[in-house]
């Protein structure tokens, strides 16, 4: 249930989404967190997915053939959010995978510059009781500045709109990743 982050972020999810709601995925990756949200939000959920990567998009497509929902897959990075998504609280849910593609390029990584921008567009899209997991990863190169980026951000953000907590697994060797939660409180 809570063995490591992808584990942690999909309970939530779970708890949180039921069929028709509306998600991100700001990293699809391989595929799998967009596959496991088109599970919950079926058919007649929206999913939008972002990825720089085509080798991520091919994946994901594959992997959601037979969603019967609707999918907005964009080969574009996070940061373009704006032009992709309308500008109005329409998300029950969104995650970020941040860091490389696992079996993929390992030099492609997630990076402040975009990360930031894409969080606070996703912020206001949040619907009142919407969430947002970001999954930062501090063991590859840049990883850690990131993630301190991440954090320093989101301690700005008021109190009177967002609840934000950050968990990680404490007796776990190496560097776990941290897991950030949002809450859209107002
Ligand atoms: C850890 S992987 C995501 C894993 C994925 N969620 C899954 O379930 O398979 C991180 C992904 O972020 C992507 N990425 C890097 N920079 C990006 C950006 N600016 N916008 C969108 N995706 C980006 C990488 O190409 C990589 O596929």
């Amino acid at each position: 249930m809570i063995a490591n982050i992808v584990q942690m972020t999909h309970l939530l999810l779970k708890n949180h989404l039921s069929p028709g709601s509306n998600v991100l995925d700001g990293t699809v990756g391989m595929g799998n967190d967009t596959e496991f949200l088109a599970q919950l939000v079926g058919k007649s959920g929206t999913i939008w997915g972002f990825d720089i990567q085509e080798e991520a998009i091919i994946s994901t497509k594959h992997k959601l053939a037979n969603f019967q929902g609707t999918l907005h897959l964009n080969q574009t990075s996070h940061a373009n959010i704006d032009q992709f998504i309308p500008n109005m609280p329409c998300l029950d849910a969104a995650i970020f995978n941040l860091g490389y593609l696992p079996k993929g390029d390992k030099a492609i990584i997630t990076t402040a510059q975009s990360t930031i921008p894409a969080l606070e567009q996703t912020l206001i899209r949040l619907k009142v009781g919407g969430i947002l997991l970001i999954a930062a990863y501090i063991g590859h190169e840049g990883g850690y500045e990131e993630y301190q980026a991440i954090k320093h951000f989101l301690a700005t953000c008021p109190q009177k709109e967002y609840h934000i907590a950050e968990t990680q697994h404490i007796n776990q060797k190496h560097q776990p990743p941290r897991l950030f939660i949002i809450e859209r409180r107002a």
